[in-house]
């Protein structure tokens, strides 16, 4: 029997779009899903947090998850311009998407933040994908395992399980440049997160493991396939409905 975790497509908007763009991509592919009948895969959408009304409008009665970019580990209070976990699960969330490193690099997130907005989104009833990443000059290191595993580690709430964290394998000199590690290299990296979560997270076989930086249409196969990637998050091809589509077929 198959007991490897259900494969989850994720697509990051990060800060793209419109009303009218979440409208047309979350309907096209809300299309999709709902007219392929059974799917092998997840999909989730986590569009920027203005958006979520209409991306969640355009999915319908779709199986298709909402998610959010980030959110603040409070439950709520004075801290301008933050989403707490609680008011992305009252729109609609079921998954939030924290410690990427865009977020890590700009708002300079600790490990120990990261550890915060995922318990928070853990209380809140999401699930938090949990992003790692080593940049360039720390894979020419060589120290790409030990960054990775030691985020992993840094960045996990206590009490995690299988069902209430995704963890996502970003490598940063990967996201956006159309660059992306070997399928040997990916398959070592996905390896050694799930050495690290055996003892962290419960039940460590079913968690799932993404990949994410420059996946497209044309490699998600190949990225698919590799042992212990469950599913990828996808930024600039989840733009794009019939890519994004082409991705999630891939599983
Ligand atoms: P790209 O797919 O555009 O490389 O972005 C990956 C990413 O950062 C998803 O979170």
């Amino acid at each position: 029997m198959d007991n490897t975790p259900r494969p989850l497509i994720a697509g990051n908007w990060k800060m793209h779009g419109s009303n009218a763009f979440a409208a047309e991509l979350a309907g096209s592919l809300s299309d999709k899903v709902s007219n392929a009948g059974h799917n092998s895969f997840d999909m989730l959408l986590c569009p920027p947090a203005p958006l979520m009304g209409s991306t969640l409008a355009a999915i319908g009665a779709a199986s298709i998850a909402l998610g959010g970019q980030d959110c603040h580990s409070a439950e709520q209070g004075a801290h301008t311009g933050d989403i707490s976990a609680g008011m992305l699960a009252d729109a609609g969330c079921s998954y939030v998407i924290v410690g990427h490193s865009e977020r890590r690099a700009d708002h300079g997130e600790t490990d120990d933040v990261v550890m915060g907005k995922a318990a928070a989104a853990q209380t809140a009833g999401l699930a938090p994908i949990v992003c790692v990443g080593e940049t360039l000059d720390q894979r020419d290191a060589g120290e790409a395992i030990e960054v990775v595993t030691s985020q992993v580690v840094g960045s996990v709430p206590d009490g995690s399980s299988a069902g209430t964290i995704v963890i996502a394998y970003e490598p940063v000199w990967a996201i956006g440049t159309g660059r992306t590690p070997t399928a040997v290299d990916i398959e070592k990296v996905h390896g050694a997160i799930r050495s690290a979560i055996d003892g962290v997270i419960g039940n460590p076989g079913q968690v799932r493991l993404l990949y994410g930086g420059s996946v497209k249409a044309g490699n998600a196969e190949e990225i698919l396939a590799l042992e212990n990637v469950n599913g990828a998050l996808v930024g600039g091809a989840s733009l794009k409905a019939e890519e994004f589509w082409a991705i999630a077929q891939a599983c």
